[in-house]
């Protein structure tokens, strides 16, 4: 089990940001467990501004689950007309008429699962909002922030790394009133802990994070989808030593005689910077992510994970300045990464 810092103040630091700053948002005035419930299953796969509207015409039409349990699928959806993914407008008319008949709304993580269209973010969200259950909401946001916090470079994609850190979201919330710290870090990821270009110097929690303080949070999360037949993943590495760039010559393969950018077929950017070493002999550091390109070939897509990285002294290999790349026979799929430069 990972424990790197104070979790417990850590805790506390979130909530304290999230009693002052939180967002000002129509369902956060109701402790009311069918008004979460229709929140954040509106929440699921739609933006907050766009939710807002909905939210506020939904519950004037059906106040009460009892209303929505007698209401026609035509009634209800035509007070989702817009939202989309209406399958979520027909799992509320079968999850109401399922609490109908058990008598009462669910007020705990377990029996909130059991309702159609509730899966395990959504019950976490309600179990802790209204009911204050302390159980963490794993989302991709909250990997993003949690990934960064221990700086922890596991795939996100994958199922172990999402159990991983729903228990250390768990033991955090602990600590904490629940609602907030969960509410908290929904906040924390949409406005400051942001995919790109997050907002360090305004985060709550700043003292606490691990890739803050090894500058690594550029490149985290890992996010690697699962490799599928005939795709194949490489971690793609443009680096730099004062403005000139490696490139290599490879002598075989689908790019032989062609120049290129090194690249491995590994899980992370760390796995990187040790398979570059082993192989050239050479100290790396990768400091940001770029972007995801895509190449393909008659046979074969390469899905190549972009990042930026410098040489840690004067390497003994050779380097080209963007005039001298111009020259050289590139293969085309790095030519389309060269050409971001
Ligand atoms: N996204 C999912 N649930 C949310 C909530 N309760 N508040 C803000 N954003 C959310």
């Amino acid at each position: 089990m990972v424990i790197l810092m104070n979790e417990k103040q850590f805790s506390k630091d979130l909530v304290a940001w999230y009693q002052q700053n939180q967002r000002d948002l129509p369902w956060r005035h109701s402790k009311n467990p069918y008004h979460i419930w229709i929140s954040e299953i509106m929440l699921q796969q739609t933006q907050v501004q766009t939710v807002i509207p909905y939210y506020q015409n939904f519950l004037e039409h059906f106040p009460t689950y009892q209303n929505l349990a007698d209401a026609t699928l035509e009634e209800i959806y035509k007070c989702w007309e817009g939202l989309g993914y209406y399958s979520r407008a027909r799992n509320l008319k079968s999850a109401a008429m399922q609490i109908v008949d058990r008598g009462s709304f669910p007020n705990s993580y377990e029996t909130l699962l059991e309702l159609k269209g509730v899966g395990a973010y959504t019950a976490a969200a309600i179990a802790s909002i209204a009911f204050e259950n302390p159980v963490g909401v794993v989302d991709g946001n909250v990997l993003r922030i949690l990934t960064r916090v221990y700086l922890l470079d596991d795939n996100i994609a994958l199922e172990k790394t999402k159990k991983k850190l729903q228990l250390i979201c768990n033991r955090l919330i602990m600590s904490e009133q629940p609602s907030m710290f969960n509410q908290g870090l929904m906040d924390l990821g949409a406005t400051i802990c942001k995919p790109r270009q997050p907002l360090c110097d305004k985060c709550p929690i700043v003292k606490h994070c691990l890739s803050y303080k090894h500058q690594k949070q550029n490149i985290l999360p890992v996010n690697i989808k699962n490799i599928k037949h005939q795709e194949q993943h490489f971690i793609t590495c443009i680096i730099s030593f004062q403005n000139q760039y490696f490139l290599f010559k490879s002598e075989e393969g689908l790019l032989a005689h062609l120049y290129g950018l090194p690249q491995f077929d590994v899980e992370s950017p760390h796995a990187f910077e040790e398979a570059f070493k082993k192989t050239y002999q050479e100290e790396i550091e990768i400091y940001d992510y770029l972007k995801d390109f895509k190449h393909v070939f008659t046979h074969r897509t390469w899905k190549m994970h972009v990042y930026l990285a410098r040489f840690l002294e004067p390497p003994k290999l050779p380097l080209y300045t963007i005039e001298q790349i111009q020259d050289l026979p590139i293969s085309t799929c790095h030519k389309k990464i060269l050409n971001t430069l």
